[in-house]
Formats: C-alpha cells, sequence, structure tokens
C-alpha cells in the first residue's frame, strides 16, 4: 500500500495487559525531544463522538452487544477518528501515534470472534480511506501473563471486553501473529515481556529510523 501523505501513522498492537499504552507513552516523551510535530491517540476513541462509542462497547451493561454490531462500531469510532484527526494530521506532514488501529479489528473481530476476515478487510479499507500505518509494533504477550497484568490494573473490575475467556484472548494473539506474518513489511513483533525500558529503546531504533528516511 502507498503513503501519499507525508506524515507518519505508527500504531501500538497486542492484547490487552501487552504494554501498548505505557510503550506510546515513552515514545511520546522522546519524540517530544525531537522538533517533529507528533499527536498520540487511542481507537475506540479519540474524538467526541469516537469516545461516546467507545463507552457503549465497553460498558458491561452492554453485554447483549452482537459481534456484528460491536465490528460496526469500532469501524465506525475508526472511520470518525481518520476523517476528523488522522488524515488531516498526516496532510499536515506530523507524527501520528495510535494505540491500536484496524488490525485490533482483525484480530479481536475476526480471530477473537470469529467474523469474516473478508469482510473485516473491506470494513478497515473503507473506514480508514486506505490510510495505513507506516510501522505498527505488536507488543506480544502469552495471554496468562497478559491477563495477569489486567487484573492487577483493574482491581479485578474488568469491561466488556476484558471480561473474555482465557481462549479468546489465544485467538486473539494467534491472530495478530499471523498478521505479522502477512504484513511483515509494516508489522514488528516485540517480545512484551521484556523490561519495558528495552523494549521502549528498540522501539525508539525503529521509529529513529522511520524518521530519519522520511
Ligand atoms: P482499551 O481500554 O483501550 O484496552 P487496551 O488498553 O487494552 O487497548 O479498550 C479497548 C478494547 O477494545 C480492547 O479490549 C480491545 C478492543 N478492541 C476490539 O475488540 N476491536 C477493535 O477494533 C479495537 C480498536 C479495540
Amino acid at each position: 500500500m502507498t503513503h501519499p501523505h507525508r506524515g507518519i501513522l505508527i500504531t501500538f498492537e497486542g492484547c490487552d495487559g501487552g504494554g501498548k499504552t505505557t510503550q506510546l507513552r515513552l515514545l511520546a516523551e522522546r519524540l517530544k525531544q525531537t522538533k517533529r510535530a507528533f499527536l498520540a491517540l487511542r481507537e475506540p476513541g479519540g474524538t467526541d463522538i469516537g469516545e461516546t462509542v467507545r463507552s457503549i462497547l465497553l460498558q458491561k451493561k452492554h453485554a447483549s452487544l452482537c459481534a456484528e454490531a460491536e465490528l460496526l462500531l469500532f469501524e465506525a469510532a475508526r472511520a470518525q477518528l481518520v476523517h476528523e484527526i488522522i488524515r488531516p494530521a498526516l496532510n499536515e506532514g506530523k507524527v501520528v501515534l495510535c494505540d491500536r488501529f484496524m488490525d485490533s479489528t482483525t484480530a479481536y473481530q475476526g480471530s477473537g470472534r470469529h467474523l469474516s476476515l473478508k469482510a473485516i478487510d473491506v470494513l478497515n479499507a473503507f473506514a480508514t480511506g486506505d490510510v495505513c500505518p507506516n510501522m505498527t509494533f505488536l507488543l506480544d504477550v502469552p495471554p496468562k501473563v497478559s491477563r495477569q497484568r489486567v487484573l492487577q490494573r483493574t482491581f479485578n473490575d474488568l469491561d466488556r471486553m476484558e471480561g473474555e475467556e482465557l481462549n479468546f484472548y489465544e485467538r486473539v494473539r494467534e491472530g495478530y501473529l499471523r498478521l505479522a506474518e502477512a504484513h511483515s513489511e509494516r508489522i514488528i513483533v516485540v517480545d512484551a515481556c521484556r523490561d519495558k525500558e528495552v523494549i521502549a529503546d528498540f522501539i525508539w531504533e525503529k521509529v529513529h529510523g522511520i524518521l530519519i528516511n522520511g
């Protein structure tokens, strides 16, 4: 896929509790030291409309939300974020960091919920208008480890997605690893069991490479 805009889109992916959000923050701190304009976003959310959709998606009281509606809501939040923020920022030449993007839908709704991967590819392309990440870090961690981290972080108060069974997360992880194999030109698998500073250095080396080489 081509990248006609001047900016750079970097996404962070992986199962809940893999440390994406921490790594995004550490990368943002390093980017602050450079002169390059950047912004940090999250999915679902990042816009007023997207945050409203996020609360529909994550509230436990919406347990009856069907998989198809869930998929469309994630795509709706994404379309709004791309339209309102990501595309304009890329057109201005900014670096955009996003905590989750279209690969989350392939892994969670495709591999996790068994929805059609073909339909998801079409919907991802529709929602993003073919805006594709230049680089994606997949923070890979065994589901048992990530589960433990999520339980500690939330004090057992899990949201609708986090309440899924362990084998759902096994499928999501496998889906992510298959995606990484299929898109090795942009997806970098990071062993998220390592020390967070070691991971941050590794990520910075890769990002610095694309900042220098355009
Ligand atoms: P969030 O609290 O942002 O989780 P995390 O910190 O792990 O990223 O909640 C987002 C949840 O939504 C998370 O469980 C992953 C899920 N999700 C999907 O199932 N499909 C998607 O397309 C996206 C963007 C997220």
